[in-house]
Order: structure tokens, then sequence, then C-alpha cells
């Protein structure tokens, strides 16, 4: 199901904008850029990490705000505090990176950050995963993340400026026992922004990786599995909203918490070593 709702503007671009978005940047909203407001979509706005960031970027001000999830009535909640637009929409369907693209275009102007932040997760042995889901991951994660990436770069490119800042996980850095697939999914997203910085290099538009240990959300309640380690503790989503900021501001890669960057230093230089202390401690 594919649902538009906006509190400000209406629900679909025009035709017109499809499929390429350069042709979208012209004309612009009245007040774009000419005020210095810029644009930011978030996705998986509607809870969690993606909810913290639209607050957070809401509170710095300055920013029109197109807030993405599946979830209408708790989109429509953090869209209430933020006074942002929102578009509901489950973006592993077909051409739903198309059409919230259009519709952050047509309501709220060239995009200027893009927050990747919707994500699913599951964990157990690989064995026991139903094999759907694996999909399900891969199409979350990975295929929704760098399809609406695609979408909207050009249009960055052209305008000589812009940011795409994309949530990957400790997982992914270091691989965890238990989440095979998962942290498959998220190594995928650090290299791909890795690659993408190469080529946009010299264009005015970066792309950002945070990279965090274990937040307190619902994601694992989502994923069937509780976190129940004592240690990491999780951190509130609102660190991460902070890391996602620095990386906004041009930081490529972000880790919160910032010492989570030494296992992942020592998994790169020593992996026999990690290895064995992973095997140790867990
Ligand atoms: N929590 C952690 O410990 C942790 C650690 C490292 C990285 N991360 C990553 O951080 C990101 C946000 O996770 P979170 O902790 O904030 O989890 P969360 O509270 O479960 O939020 C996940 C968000 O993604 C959205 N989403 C999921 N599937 C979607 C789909 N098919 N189409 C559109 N939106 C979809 C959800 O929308 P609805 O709720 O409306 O369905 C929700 O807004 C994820 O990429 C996750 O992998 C989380």
């Amino acid at each position: 199901m594919l649902h538009a709702f906006s509190r400000t503007a209406p629900a679909c671009g025009p035709p017109a904008l499809a499929p390429d978005l350069d042709a979208a940047r012209s004309p612009q909203p009245p007040g774009h850029r000419a005020t210095g407001t810029r644009t930011a979509l978030v996705t998986g706005a509607s809870s969690g990490i993606g909810a913290a960031v639209a607050r957070r970027l809401s509170a710095e001000g300055g920013w029109r705000l197109v807030l993405n999830g599946r979830d209408p009535a708790r989109l429509d909640r953090v869209a209430a505090d933020t006074s942002a637009t929102v578009f509901p929409a489950d973006l592993t369907e077909p051409g739903a990176d198309r059409r919230l693209a259009e519709f952050a275009v047509s309501t709220a102007g060239p995009v200027d950050l893009l927050v990747a932040g919707a994500g699913i997760g599951w964990a157990g042995e690989l064995c026991d995963m139903p094999p759907h889901v694996i999909d399900e991951v891969f199409e979350t994660d990975v295929l929704a993340t760098l399809r609406l990436v695609r979408r909207l770069l050009p249009g960055m490119v052209e305008a000589g400026s812009g940011r795409v800042v994309l949530i990957g996980s400790l997982a992914g850095a270091v691989g965890v026992r238990g989440e095979a697939v998962y942290s498959a999914a998220k190594a995928a997203l650090g290299v791909f922004a890795d690659a993408l910085r190469y080529e946009l290099r010299g264009t005015g538009v970066g792309a950002g990786l945070v990279v965090p240990g274990v937040v307190d959300t619902p994601f694992f309640e989502r994923r069937g599995t509780p976190y129940r380690r004592s240690r990491p503790r999780p951190l509130p989503p609102e660190r991460v909203a902070e890391a996602v900021l620095a990386a906004a501001r041009g930081r490529d890669e972000v880790y919160v918490p910032g010492w989570l960057r030494l296992p992942c230093r020592i998994h790169g230089a020593m992996p026999g070593l990690y290895r064995r202390l992973a095997a140790r401690f867990g």
C-alpha cells in the first residue's frame, strides 16, 4: 500500500517530474534557497533514529522536512512535532523511490540532504532464517536505499551541492554473530558510500555513513529478538541524530559512540586477533 499525505501540499507531484529529477529542480518553490532554507528528506522517520533525526533537524531550523515511513499515524505524530510534510510509503514497492522523490521535490523543492534511515533487522542463525526474510532485509536496507540515492543524486550533482547520509551499523563493519544477513546488508551500504565518494569528488556533493552500535529503539522488538546483552548499553537515538548532523555537515564516517572506531580498526588491521577476542568476549 502506498499512501501519500501532506500537511502542507497536495499529495501527488506533477507527472512531468518523472523520471528525471534534474528537470524538477526548476522552478523552485517560493522561498527555496532564496531564504537559505534547505530541504531534507528523512526515511525511517516514523520511529527510532529517523524520528530523532527529524526532530534534531527541526530544532536546528532552516530545513524544510519531508518524512517517510510506512505507518501514517506514527509519521503524523513526528510531523506534528517538526512541521514536516509526510509521505507514507513502503520503499520496497516498485516505483516508491520515484514517487517519494517526486513528492519531495514538488512539495519542498530540490533535496539538499537525504538521510536514509529506513531499515529492518533479523537475528538468529542463518540456517533458521526463512529465505524470504533474506530478500526483505536486502530489499529494505540495501536496494530501496540505493534506488533512492540514485534517484536524488543527479539533482544534487547538477546543483553542485547536497549530501547523502546512510545509516550503517557496527554489524556491517565487523560482522556480528547471529546477524549474518543484516551484517552483509549494512556492509553493502558502507562500501557503497566508499565507492560513491570517489565519483562524487569535485562535484560539491558528499556521502556520509553513520555507524551506530546499539540504539534504544523499537528495532529489536520488531526484528523479533530483543537486545539482551548488558554491554554495550543501548544509546538514545538522539545521540545518533547528532552523528547524522555531523555527517550532514561533511564528515564521511561517524561512529556512535566514537570508541566503536577502535574495534573496527582492530578488525581491519588484525582480523585474526579481532576474531579471537570476539569469540572470547562475544
Ligand atoms: N537500533 C539499533 O540498535 C541500530 C543500530 C545500528 C543501525 N541501526 C539502523 O538504523 C536505522 C533505523 O533503525 P531504528 O533503530 O530507528 O529502527 P526502528 O525504530 O524500527 O525504525 C525503522 C524505520 O524504518 C522504517 N521502515 C522499515 N521498513 C520500511 C520500508 N519497507 N519502507 C519504508 N520504511 C521502512 C520504519 O517505518 P515504519 O515503522 O513506519 O514501518 C521505521 O520508520 C535502520 O537502518 C537500522 O538498521 C539501528
